[in-house]
């Protein structure tokens, strides 16, 4: 049987599976290895299970021992991993996509409600007591005509276009390809950021972190938005320069944000919570318990598949 590394702790559904197929060496206690602990409890192993809290960059791949032939990441993401460094040294890295787009669309959509209605002041008020009922109290922005910016156009984009069309709201995307008129479902193409921006009443950020993508929030871009833009993040934080943005959200020229992941989690820049208005959750997208065993069954079928056929459906590099 492969060994395996697995190297966060999964759900007890999962972690049985994975011992039926293969020889997997657990994290019972679930600890955060080290880049070099990594390289260490790989040796001997065929394959690395990894999850998107392991920075496998090159220096990391570099010394991985040559036996390693496959990282299956436990995550539609996989910004965390040199997928050239990989190559290179012949290791098939794969991901987990589809299985999670519905748990992080609504995440996603919970976060354009969240930023949109004031909820983080709202929980804190009620929290804190002695808030009174008035016509104008924490009023907020309405999401029925609103117009909904799309950034990467996706199965979470997707999903998250649809529900946001059923509250109303007014669909609009930019991707690095125009989808055909049935996924477009009505949304407008825009070829640039942009020229997407500018119409972006709230953003929702959905595409993933690359080199392209880094910082594309930035404090150039910032301005391309109407005054009072909401913009919403359920991807990647290195898709957001933070500076930038908190500056916008101090300027209100960003009227609020809705975050779910950050640069450098879970050290989220500090300048975030100053603001009252940004409705920040602590990188939940796909954390429900279906969702969860559905991604890490796939990263195991990911590693079977690989020693079975020497190919992989969910390969990335
Ligand atoms: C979650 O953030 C993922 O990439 O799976």
């Amino acid at each position: 049987m492969k060994k395996i590394l697995i190297t966060r702790k999964l759900i007890k559904e999962s972690e049985d599976k994975a011992s039926k197929t293969f020889n997997p060496i657990f994290n019972t206690n679930d600890e955060l290895y080290s880049q070099s602990k990594v390289i260490e409890m790989s040796q001997g192993c065929d394959g690395i299970l990894s999850s998107l809290t392991d920075k496998l960059d090159k220096e990391t791949i570099d010394k991985l021992p040559d036996t390693i032939k496959i990282i299956s990441n436990f995550a539609v993401g996989f910004g965390n991993i040199d997928l050239d460094a990989a190559k290179k040294r012949g290791i098939t890295v794969t991901n987990t996509p589809e299985v999670l787009s519905d748990a992080t669309a609504e995440i996603g959509v919970l976060l354009i409600l969240g930023a949109c209605r004031r909820a983080a002041e709202g929980i804190e008020s009620a929290r804190e007591g002695g808030w009174k009922w008035s016509a104008d109290y924490l009023i907020g922005k309405q999401l029925t005509g609103t117009r909904l910016g799309i950034l990467g156009m996706g199965r979470i984009g997707q999903k998250i276009a649809k529900i946001a069309k059923s509250l109303g709201m007014i669909i609009h995307y930019h991707n690095r390809s125009k989808l055909n008129e049935e996924k477009a479902d009505g949304a407008v193409y825009h070829e640039s950021i942009k020229s997407l921006f500018s119409v972006s009443d709230v953003l929702s950020i959905c595409c993933p972190a690359t080199k392209e993508t880094e910082n594309m929030i930035n404090k150039e871009t910032v301005e391309f938005f109407p005054k009072g833009a909401v913009i919403t993040n359920v991807a990647r934080g290195d898709i957001v320069d933070d500076e930038a943005l908190i500056d916008a959200l101090n300027r209100r020229k960003i009227y609020a944000v809705g975050l779910d992941v950050y640069k450098n989690e879970p050290n989220l820049n500090p300048g975030y919570l100053k603001i009252k208005s940004a409705f920040i959750l602590p990188h939940l997208g796909s954390a429900t318990k279906d969702t969860r065993i559905a991604m890490a069954n796939l990263a195991i079928d990911n590693i079977n598949e690989f020693f079975d056929t020497g190919k992989c459906l969910n390969k990335v590099n």
